[in-house]
């Protein structure tokens, strides 16, 4: 290799050289290396006698541009050490270290079946509607056809905060709210927060339900249970069987429960030898409330019964997803622990 072309590759050397030193005595070996007095361009420059004397000029020349840059080099890196070092003195962290992965997030199981059945009915023509947690005892129960005194009231035990304001025990004072506010014909579907003065192994003080609601002409009790065999083979698998039993709900005339074959055992009762701890053996669980508007609620929010009917439906999140991901234990959904949710 000529001298020229060996000075020239004393650049991407010392380059390398520069990006290995970490620290201020390591950069301090790279440049004794490279340009002290008998470091690699010394070493070259004593070569020059070898040459003719007409080619010494340019080598010469070579020499000292390298000699420049090389320079150049070590103040910039020297630079950057010294703002490092000062930095790890201040901070007490040394900032020269490996980072550490950030962790991928997902998604809450309670946001994700609040999505899917979200979906499910804005698909079937449904809007998403809202309304307040903090809420007036006139939406919660009056206009629901719970008057002051009512004995359904006790079905819930309501976190109060004055006498008239409450925290909503269920979404169905957004029907109200819908109502009041739009004239038939609508459909909505409403994702919340709901409140119970109720805590232990089954129960939390809060948890969230999904409100539906479709009112206009001749809507039927028919399509209720249409409408909810669609949604519920939708959400468990298309091989769940659908029942609906009488019930009662004072806002809600006739009323019913509906049961879905239980998505753990198959509807079978038990799985192998053992009865299904979910079903508890009966092959069908509990999913929702549903029924038909009563007139009542139509005359609270100023709707005239006899021109239009409506059904309304309402189910526990946390209640499908358990079932759905097959979660045994309520207060996981809570806890906020990274390795639980991580398995969505
Ligand atoms: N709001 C009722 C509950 O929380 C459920 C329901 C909603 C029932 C709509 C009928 C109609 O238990």
């Amino acid at each position: 290799m000529s001298l020229i072309a060996e000075l020239e590759k004393l650049i991407p050397d010392l380059r390398t050289e520069l990006i290995r030193a970490c620290s201020l005595q390591e950069l301090e070996q790279a440049r004794v290396a490279c340009l002290g007095r008998k470091g690699s361009l010394a070493r070259i420059m004593a070569r020059l006698p070898e040459l003719a004397p007409t080619e010494r000029p340019a080598v010469g020349q070579k020499a000292n541009e390298v000699k420049t840059r090389l320079t150049e080099l070590m103040e910039q890196r020297t630079a950057e050490l010294e703002a490092l070092e000062d930095a790890r003195r201040l901070s007490g962290f040394d900032a020269s270290l490996p980072g550490r992965a950030p962790r991928q997030g997902s998604r809450h199981p309670t946001t994700l079946v609040i999505e899917e059945i979200c979906d499910i009915f804005q698909g079937l023509g449904y809007e998403v509607a809202s309304g307040p947690e903090v809420e007036a005892d006139y939406y919660n129960f009056e206009a629901l056809n719970m008057p002051p005194e009512h004995p359904a009231r006790d079905m819930q035990d309501t976190l109060y905060i004055t006498d008239r304001i409450l925290m909503r025990t269920h979404t169905s004072p957004v029907q109200v709210r819908t109502m009041k506010s739009r004239k038939p014909p609508l459909a909505v579907i409403v994702p919340g927060k709901v409140y119970r003065r109720d805590s232990d192994l089954t129960h939390t003080p809060m948890f969230h339900q999904i409100e539906g609601l479709m009112v206009g002409r001749d809507v039927s009790m028919a399509q209720l249970r249409g409408t909810l065999t669609v949604f519920l083979r939708g959400v468990f698998g298309l091989e769940t069987r659908v029942r609906f039993r009488p019930s009662f709900f004072p806002f809600t005339e006739p009323s019913a429960e509906a049961d879905i074959s239980c998505c753990i055992c198959g509807g079978r009762g038990h799985s192998g030898e053992d009865v299904c701890r979910v079903c508890k053996g009966t092959g069908w669980v509990e999913i929702l409330g549903c029924g038909m508007v009563d007139p009542a609620v139509f005359e609270s929010v100023g709707y005239d019964p006899e021109e239009v009917t409506g059904f309304a439906f309402g189910l526990g999140v946390e209640r499908v997803a358990m079932l759905k991901y097959g979660i045994g234990d309520l207060r996981m959904f809570f806890e906020n622990d990274a390795r639980f949710l991580a398995q969505f």
